[in-house]
């Protein structure tokens, strides 16, 4: 192998060690030096397997390869030489179609086969893999560019892990999730930095529940997932359980957009993340997106640095930097920055990059001429920014797609380079002052996938770690996996977890909202004839015909910004009062009291279970006036069973507030992982309009009990019901800010909260065209949505309409590792 003369070397600090001398050298010198002589793995077994298919692959459909039905074909090379490997085929919209209809022709068999005739598979995929792990990880780093060491330590590991682990849950499924069943068939598109570990966190699951699949590997590296085919057929998996279509983004496409999909799970870059929750807006399609990163790596200055450098090695320099929990952004305490980019640059001056089956090599080859132009193109534009670039003096290969180990000092925080996922082997660092400033600078992308926390203080790594918007925090290590740990992000890093229990609800769904029948667009709950109710009400406390509501934001009663209102009549006709037409600066002026709302999301879950029944208490006491106004609307019968139900519920989610809590997992380390239930932080909640008073309080006590601050707008059928809400929480030591509500019209209301970047989650029950228009309005910051999907939900039935369902869209779970022992 010879050396290239590195790209640019602004200083460097450390000495130049090659390890090709020729001197024989001491032992004392090998430490010192590190130096390795290369030691190939032989990948005869790999290639022979190529080989035995004539290197060229066909789809495998209903537990068959076959050839594509266009007979188009693409190359898939070799990286670190950029030879070609194979031909696999291109999937067509019709080849697709082919594998849809045998996922869909499985699994009448397949689901309701009992829990250990599954886990059975599930085993034996497991032991195959085992069986063929040396294989599968030569073929991996052949098709992949990854080293051999990581190909054949980490990734070929997990995978089996993946498999027994749940083989584990299909055994204990209907135990553990009575009243669940699966999505039905599944589409599955993988990215190309963990080709078999992605397969594996996707049908391991997703098999498990009781689904089937269609997969569509990605183009750089399809050939795992095919030689994964094999071992279905070797283990006499079902025909059409799972499924395989190799292409291009187009048959990804192609994938998201067949109609019978029930559920598309998504890895890959936060753009296609985007363009896939657009193009499942308008279906039923269930959607779980594990996109892009810029995660922090900060180290405080009590950290062991050198325990520190050694994670920063695995945090950015593995897999080339082509990770998408990558601990791209470096954040140094400034008492030790110095120190620290000295240290780092000694390490960096003793990575060894080259080719990739070699055993001793730390960094492989980057998967694509078009990745490896774009990490150069964002570096030019991270030095064009003012960013020092520096690169070891280390040897590298004359040929292949290959990227020096960069250090990128003085980056600016809002420098591309700390901003946007580069997916190469390239850190950016920062410095900070204080924890408070490491939180802040940690948090200020629209990412938030993983980070790292160094510091010996334990106290000061898990303050750290609450306050970061990240799904892992990984403290004093980095980069652990571990199938019983669920992985995923918050904000634009998507949604939806892999591994863990967690895991597993991305794959069922609750057998009453599957089978619910659909809503009819404009119900109209009404139980009595209006004739009867105006008798009922004649003499009641109905109010005023002049009865004029406000919108309740920050605590307070406000005016709308437009000064209009609207007239709100009873069933029979007669007018109500009027109810304030709020708009977008309406919406923004809650947003924002919303999100200063800091005081409830910090308080303590008792504190919030307090605040709940003390909520509840009022209600109570005002039970007969709240029935009396509501009864004008929906009759008398519904409006006291409403009250009464609502009663219930708040009691119920002040039951909850306290005791919806997180688990301690303990993978095959020695870690424990805390897996926090934590708020998802601001939610827009558009009430159902069947119920006035019980939808409001079905779909607002979950969200804030479990510490998210809420802007609701109440049913469209009743918003006087506004009125009598504010009054309870005036009255409730509700802080201010935690509930807002705003009525208006709804189209308009429901675009400004959709399109909202600083709402987090958007929950809406209402008809199918409606949670539709919902779901394609909120993806520009990609959050989180809950619907009804246009389904009838029971509100009066707590088996639908409370609990865990709701609990689980409420809150996000932060997996946090910490490890122990000396
Ligand atoms: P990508 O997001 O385009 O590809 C991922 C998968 O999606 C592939 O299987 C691809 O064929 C498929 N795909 C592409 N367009 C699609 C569409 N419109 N509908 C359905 N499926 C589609 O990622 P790409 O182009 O390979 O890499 C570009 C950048 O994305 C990288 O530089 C990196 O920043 C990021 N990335 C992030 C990953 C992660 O794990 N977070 C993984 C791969 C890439």
């Amino acid at each position: 192998m010879e050396g290239n003369p590195p790209r640019e070397s602004v200083s460097s600090a450390a000495p130049n060690f090659h390890y090709n001398q020729l001197t024989p050298m001491s032992i004392v010198e090998k430490f010192v030096t590190m130096d390795y002589g290369p030691a190939p793995e032989d990948p005869r077994e790999a290639v022979a397997w190529l080989d035995k298919h004539h290197r060229r692959f066909g789809h495998f459909i209903n537990g068959a390869f076959q050839a594509p039905l266009d007979g188009k074909y693409f190359d898939t090379t070799d990286p670190s030489t950029t030879e070609k490997l194979a031909e696999v085929a291109q999937g067509s919209a019709a080849d697709i179609d082919a594998a849809v209809k045998s996922a869909r022709a499985a699994l009448p068999a397949w689901q309701p086969l009992s829990p250990h005739a599954r886990a059975r598979y599930l085993y034996a995929l497991a032991r195959q893999i085992q069986k063929h792990s040396r294989r599968l990880a030569v073929l991996e780093t052949l098709d992949n560019g990854k080293p051999i060491r990581e190909s054949r330590d980490i990734d070929i590991p997990l995978v089996a892990r993946h498999f027994y682990y749940h083989a584990g849950w299909a055994q204990l499924l209907t135990q553990e999730f009575p009243g669940y069943e699966a999505c039905g068939v599944v589409g599955q598109i993988i990215p190309w930095n963990f080709p078999l570990l992605m397969l594996a966190w996707k049908i391991a699951p997703a098999l498990a529940t009781g689904n089937t699949v269609v997969l569509k590997p990605a183009e750089f590296t399809p050939l795992t997932a095919l030689a994964f085919a094999e071992i279905c057929q070797e283990i006499d998996l079902p025909p059409g359980v799972v499924n395989i279509v190799t292409g291009d983004g187009s048959t990804g496409e192609a994938l998201v957009a067949h109609p019978d999909v029930d559920k598309i799970a998504f890895t890959g870059s936060t753009e296609v993340g985007r363009a896939i929750r657009k193009a499942t807006a308008a279906s039923h399609k269930k959607l779980s997106l594990e996109l892009g990163g810029k995660s922090p790596f900060i180290i405080f200055e009590d950290a062991d640095l050198d325990s520190a450098v050694e994670g920063l090695v695995d945090g950015i320099w593995f897999n080339q930097g082509q990770v998408c929990c990558a601990g791209s952004r470096l954040l140094m305490q400034e008492s030790i920055a110095d120190q620290l980019i000295a240290k780092i640059c000694d390490r960096m001056n003793t990575l060894r990059v080259g080719p990739p089956l070699d055993k001793s090599i730390d960094i492989g080859a980057i998967i694509a001429r078009v990745q490896l132009d774009r990490i150069q193109r964002l570096v030019d534009q991270g030095v064009a920014e003012g960013a020092t670039c520096w690169q070891p003096s280390i040897p590298m290969p004359s040929r292949g797609l290959y990227f020096p180990p960069t250090l990128l000092s003085n980056v600016h925080p809002t420098s591309i380079v700390a901003q946007q996922e580069i997916f190469g082997p390239v850190l950016a660092a920062m410095t900070f002052r204080t924890p408070s400033e490491a939180v802040e600078l940690g948090n200020n992308t629209v990412y938030g996938l993983a980070a790292c926390v160094w510091s010996e203080s334990i106290n000061v790594s898990l303050h750290i770690a609450a306050q970061l918007k990240a799904g892992v925090v990984w403290v004093n290590c980095t980069n652990l996996f571990d199938a019983s740990c669920g992985f995923g992000g918050y904000r634009e890093s998507g949604y939806g977890r892999e591994g863990g229990r967690e895991g597993l609800l991305e794959y069922l769904e609750p057998s009453w909202f599957k089978n619910a029948p659909q809503l009819h667009p404009r119900p109209l709950a009404i139980d009595q004839p209006p004739a009867q109710l105006t008798e009922a009400t004649a003499d009641s406390a109905t109010p005023p015909i002049d009865r004029t509501v406000k919108l309740f934001i920050a605590g307070k009663q406000a005016r709308p910004d437009s000064g209009y209102s609207t007239e709100v009549r009873a069933a029979d006709g007669r007018l109500l009062g009027e109810a304030p037409l709020g708009n977008r600066k309406d919406i923004r002026n809650a947003v924002e009291a919303a999100r200063k709302a800091t005081a409830w999301p910090k308080s303590t879950a008792h504190t919030r279970a307090q605040v709940l029944y003390y909520l509840a208490e009022n209600l109570s006491q005002h039970r007969e006036e709240i029935a009396t106004r509501l009864a004008d609307v929906v009759g008398r019968n519904q409006a006291a069973t409403e009250v009464t139900t609502s009663i219930e519920r708040i009691f119920t989610y002040a039951a909850w507030a306290d005791k919806y809590e997180g688990s301690i997992h303990n993978p095959p380390f020695r870690n424990v992982t805390l897996a926090m239930q934590e708020p998802i932080g601001t939610i827009g909640i558009f009430c159902p309009a069947e119920v006035p008073l019980l939808g409001f309080a079905s779909a607002v006590m979950p969200a804030i009990a479990v510490g998210n601050t809420v802007i609701a707008v109440p049913s469209e059928l009743y918003p006087l019901i506004t009125a009598d809400l504010y009054q309870l929480f005036e009255s409730s030591d509700l802080p201010p800010g935690t509930i807002n509500i705003v009525t208006g019209r709804p189209p308009e209301l429901l675009k400004t909260l959709a399109e909202h970047d600083d709402v987090d989650a958007l929950w809406c029950f209402a008809d199918a065209a409606t949670c539709a228009t919902a779901k394609s309005l909120s993806i520009g910051n990609l959050k989180q949505v809950f619907t009804n999907e246009g389904r009838s939900i029971d509100w009066f039935n707590p088996a639908q309409s409370e609990g865990r369902f709701f609990l689980q869209h409420a809150t996000q779970i932060k997996n946090i590792w910490v490890p122990y022992g000396e």
